[in-house]
């Protein structure tokens, strides 16, 4: 699947791009589209329901605080909830069969940037404290997962919030 290859109107946001064109550019993007459409997810997952029963961003996204991957979760997470029926749900059945089988979901990362590219939530969430919000929108609305595979973040992008933020990093900071 190409999905790096899609010439992108994000590269040709300026650079100095405060907050108002980040959400200008999550907003394109969901617009434009890039193209593709996304993997199917595994379960039609709906983080509004789970943010507004009280389960926590880093309760699913466990790497947030201490390295560079966020990480998506495992089966078992959420059988901790889930062993027994909390809805009628049939997705919600299919979450206990697929662990009864001893498989995992296989959830797809929709949300990526170029492999050459280190990008360390660690060092944007913990140390520089933004929020999750800052760099992928009200995902505590999202009530199924995003329906287009979609590249967040070109160079204009991390390079507009550093100007903002008067971060200086090198290029070998960011390519590796
Ligand atoms: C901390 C507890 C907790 C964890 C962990 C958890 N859930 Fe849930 N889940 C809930 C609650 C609470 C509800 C909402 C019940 C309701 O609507 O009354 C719910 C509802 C659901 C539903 C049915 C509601 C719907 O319409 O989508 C599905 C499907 C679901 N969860 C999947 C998952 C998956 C997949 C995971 C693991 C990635 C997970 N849950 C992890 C607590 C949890
Ligand atoms: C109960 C577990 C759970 C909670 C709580 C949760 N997430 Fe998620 N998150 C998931 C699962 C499962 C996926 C993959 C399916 C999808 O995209 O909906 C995901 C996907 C994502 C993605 C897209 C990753 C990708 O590229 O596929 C982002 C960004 C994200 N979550 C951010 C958040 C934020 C921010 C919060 C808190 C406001 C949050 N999540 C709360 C389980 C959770
Ligand atoms: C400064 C911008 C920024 C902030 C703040 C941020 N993220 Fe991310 N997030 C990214 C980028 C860039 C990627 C793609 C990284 C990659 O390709 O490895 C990503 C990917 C993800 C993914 C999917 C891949 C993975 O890393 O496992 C999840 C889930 C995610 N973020 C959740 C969160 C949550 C939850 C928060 C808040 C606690 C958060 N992010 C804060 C920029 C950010
Ligand atoms: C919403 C604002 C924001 C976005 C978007 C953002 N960053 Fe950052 N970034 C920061 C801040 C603030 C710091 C300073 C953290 C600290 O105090 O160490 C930082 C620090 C860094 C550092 C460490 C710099 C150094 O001096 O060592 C790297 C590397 C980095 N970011 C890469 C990226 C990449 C790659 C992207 C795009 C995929 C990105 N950032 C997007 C705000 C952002
Ligand atoms: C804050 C992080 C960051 C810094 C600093 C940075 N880049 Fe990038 N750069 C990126 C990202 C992200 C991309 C987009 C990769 C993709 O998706 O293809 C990119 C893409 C590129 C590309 C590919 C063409 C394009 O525009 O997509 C070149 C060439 C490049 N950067 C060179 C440089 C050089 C030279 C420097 C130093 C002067 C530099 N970069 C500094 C993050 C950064």
């Amino acid at each position: 699947m190409k999905l790096f290859g899609s010439p992108s109107l994000l590269n040709h946001i300026p650079y100095a791009a405060g907050g108002f064109v980040l959400f200008f550019v999550l907003g394109a993007a969901g617009f434009v589209g890039l193209q593709h459409t996304a993997p199917k997810q595994p379960i039609a997952f709906n983080h509004a329901k789970h943010v507004s029963n009280g389960v926590a961003c880093t309760d699913c996204h466990a790497g947030v605080q201490t390295q560079a991957k966020a990480t998506l979760p495992s089966v078992d997470l959420c059988i901790g909830c889930h062993q027994v029926a909390l809805t009628n749900s049939a997705e919600e059945e299919r979450v206990r069969t697929v662990a009864a089988a001893g498989q995992e979901l296989n959830w797809v990362q929709l949300t990526q940037t170029a492999p050459h590219i280190f990008f360390s939530h660690r060092r944007h969430v913990a140390v520089a404290h933004l929020p999750c919000a800052e760099c992928h929108g009200p995902m505590e609305q999202a009530t199924k997962p995003p329906d287009r595979a979609f590249r967040v973040f070109s160079m204009a992008t991390c390079i507009g919030c550093h100007q903002q933020h008067r971060v200086n990093a090198d290029c070998n900071d960011c390519h590796r």
